[in-house]
């Protein structure tokens, strides 16, 4: 009797997951225990994490993110077992294959590739990285939000590598990326990766400002002023629009919502690529864009959403051809006639050409593509316009000082 309820209960339990596509496979629970009592003790503020996570409540233990192969390369002894304090995507992937998969085919999975290859070169664009000033920058500014290549020396993790959480981290098992950067651990919640802030870690500052974008838009507006009391919790097959009255960079880049299914990969609904020198236009653009705005038509009509792709675009092909192009062609002809030297970052102009696309023409289009008029004016637009000036006249100074010395 006691085993039948018991393998009903085990049943249950087990068809719930698989329909969720999990495949739970525990392992063992007498060691887990041990695991948790020790580290109740040593380190509380993880048990505490975990005790409040659903993974608790489904018996994900310690043992089952943690335990390695005698021969995994990040694999230590400790306790009779073999563990390692890495958890990558592969090792969730056991249970969350979709979302690892979808999580691969996004840029975000080869954010460190950009990091790695300090010449960003990506498109044939040279100029495209910053280059970096020294490794400790690059280890405590870049790699934490690009992701680092962890290394283990002598069976520990190189302290140059670890602790990191880049999105696009690449792991010594081959996975890459990090899905502690949105789910931070122990408690793996969806409601804090579905708020704004998370995002923003990475996604703020001068270059790339969508966090105080979305925080000047209407849309970041109600969420300010209502937001803390919206159930963020469900989970993603039922949340939609009765759960919140405004969208999260969530809602609109990952969610599933109305047909629309949800998605790890972060890129899958974006037409442009706003983060390049130049904007183009993303493979397969139309579908990508059509998918975003059925995320808008669950909340507006449909001439509304076109309409603001409209407005968007505008801004696109004005910052395009009207500002990026001129400044392009007056770099190219200075490198071409050496009146700059290949290497970059060593002449002034360089900087100023580097923040003029990548800081100011990215604040001008992002502004625009998420309804943040200050961002896409006064940061963008009038920059942009103050510096083509200013960059015009640097050019012709050089051409200028040059010319008198060979002279
Ligand atoms: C008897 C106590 C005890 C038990 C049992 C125990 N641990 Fe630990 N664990 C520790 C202590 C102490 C540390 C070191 C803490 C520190 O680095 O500050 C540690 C460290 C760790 C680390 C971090 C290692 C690092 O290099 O950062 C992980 C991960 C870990 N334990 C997981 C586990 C798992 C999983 C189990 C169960 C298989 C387990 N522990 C069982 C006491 C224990
Ligand atoms: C759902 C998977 C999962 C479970 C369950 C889990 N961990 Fe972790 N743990 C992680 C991840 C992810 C990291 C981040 C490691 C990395 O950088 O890859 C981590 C890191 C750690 C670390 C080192 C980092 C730090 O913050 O000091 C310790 C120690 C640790 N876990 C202990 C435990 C203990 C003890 C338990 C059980 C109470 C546990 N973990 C349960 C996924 C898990
Ligand atoms: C042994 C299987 C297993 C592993 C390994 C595992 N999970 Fe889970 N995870 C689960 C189960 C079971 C649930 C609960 C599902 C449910 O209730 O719908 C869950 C739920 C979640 C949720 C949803 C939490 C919420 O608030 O709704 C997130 C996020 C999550 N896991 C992330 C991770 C990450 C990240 C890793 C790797 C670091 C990981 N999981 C490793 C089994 C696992
Ligand atoms: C740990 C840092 C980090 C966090 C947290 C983060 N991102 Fe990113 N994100 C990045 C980096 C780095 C890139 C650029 C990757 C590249 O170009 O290789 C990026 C790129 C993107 C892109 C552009 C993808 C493309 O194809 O052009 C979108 C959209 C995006 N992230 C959305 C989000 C959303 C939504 C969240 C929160 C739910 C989020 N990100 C959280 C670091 C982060
Ligand atoms: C605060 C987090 C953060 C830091 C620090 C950071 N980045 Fe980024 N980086 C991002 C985000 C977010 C994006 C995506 C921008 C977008 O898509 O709008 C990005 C985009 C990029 C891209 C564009 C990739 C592409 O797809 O075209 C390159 C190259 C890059 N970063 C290199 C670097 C380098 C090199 C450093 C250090 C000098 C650095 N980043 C520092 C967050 C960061
Ligand atoms: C860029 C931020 C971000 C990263 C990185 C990320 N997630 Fe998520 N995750 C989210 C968001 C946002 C949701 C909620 C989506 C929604 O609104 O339905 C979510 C939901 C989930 C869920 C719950 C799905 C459900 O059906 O309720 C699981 C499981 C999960 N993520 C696992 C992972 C795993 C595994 C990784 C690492 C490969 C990962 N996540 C990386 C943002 C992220
Ligand atoms: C109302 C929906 C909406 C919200 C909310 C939203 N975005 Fe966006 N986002 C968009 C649209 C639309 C684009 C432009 C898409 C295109 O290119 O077609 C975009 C573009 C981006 C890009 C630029 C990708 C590239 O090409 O480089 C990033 C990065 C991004 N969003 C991140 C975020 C983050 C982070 C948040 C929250 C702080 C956020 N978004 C909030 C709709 C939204
Ligand atoms: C969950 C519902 C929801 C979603 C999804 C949503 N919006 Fe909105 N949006 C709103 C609400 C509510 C307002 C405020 C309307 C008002 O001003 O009365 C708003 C306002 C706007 C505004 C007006 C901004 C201003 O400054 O007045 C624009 C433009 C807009 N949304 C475009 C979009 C686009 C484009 C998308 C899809 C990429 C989108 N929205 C997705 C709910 C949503």
């Amino acid at each position: 009797m006691k085993t039948s309820l018991l393998s009903v209960l085990f049943l249950v339990i087990c068809t719930s997951a698989y329909a969720d596509g999990l495949r739970a496979l525990r392992k063992d629970r007498i060691q887990a225990k041990k695991c948790e009592t020790c580290h109740a003790r040593t380190s509380s503020g993880i048990v505490h994490d975990w005790e409040n996570s659903l993974h608790a409540k489904a018996r994900v233990t310690c043992i089952d993110c943690h335990e390695a192969e005698k021969t995994d390369v990040d694999a230590m002894a400790h306790e009779g077992v073999y563990i390692s304090p890495l958890v990558t995507p592969k090792d969730c992937s056991r249970c969350h294959p979709r979302q690892v998969a979808e999580f691969n085919q996004s840029l975000h999975h080869k954010a460190s590739s950009f990091v790695q290859d300090l010449s960003g070169d990506r498109a044939g664009d040279n100029v495209l990285a910053y280059h970096i000033e020294g490794e400790a920058a690059a280890i405590n500014g870049c790699e934490k939000c690009h992701g680092s290549v962890v290394k283990v020396k002598d069976g520990k993790l190189d302290p140059d590598t670890w602790p990191n959480n880049g999105i696009g981290r690449i792991n010594p098992d081959g996975s890459k990326g990090s899905c502690t950067a949105c789910h931070t651990r122990h408690k793996f919640s969806i409601a804090e990766a579905r708020r704004p802030e998370t995002c923003g870690t990475c996604h703020m500052g001068p270059d790339h400002p969508q966090l105080e974008i979305y925080n000047e838009s209407k849309h970041g507006v109600i969420y300010a002023s209502e937001g803390h009391t919206w159930n963020l919790d469900v989970s993603s097959d039922a949340w939609d629009t009765k759960h919140h009255r405004a969208p999260t960079c969530a809602t609109c880049h990952m969610s599933g919502i109305g047909e629309l299914t949800p998605t790890h990969n972060v890129s899958s609904r974006l037409s442009w690529e706003l983060e390049r020198p130049r904007t183009s236009k993303t493979d397969n653009w139309e579908e990508k864009r059509s998918a975003m705005k059925t995320v808008c038509l669950s909340c507006h009509s449909r001439s509304w959403a076109d309409n603001h792709y409209h407005q968007f675009d505008r801004a696109v092909e004005l910052y395009n051809k009207e500002y990026f192009d001129p400044i392009k062609q007056g770099m190219d002809a200075l490198y071409a006639e050496k009146y700059l030297t290949k290497d970059k970052f060593d002449e002034m102009i360089e900087y100023k050409y580097f923040e003029f696309w990548h800081h100011e023409g990215r604040r001008a289009r992002m502004g625009a593509s998420m309804m943040a008029p200050d961002f896409t004016q006064w940061h963008g637009f009038y920059e942009l316009a103050k510096h083509r000036l200013e960059l015009k006249h640097m050019m012709q100074e050089i051409r200028e000082e040059k010319d008198k010395k060979d002279r």
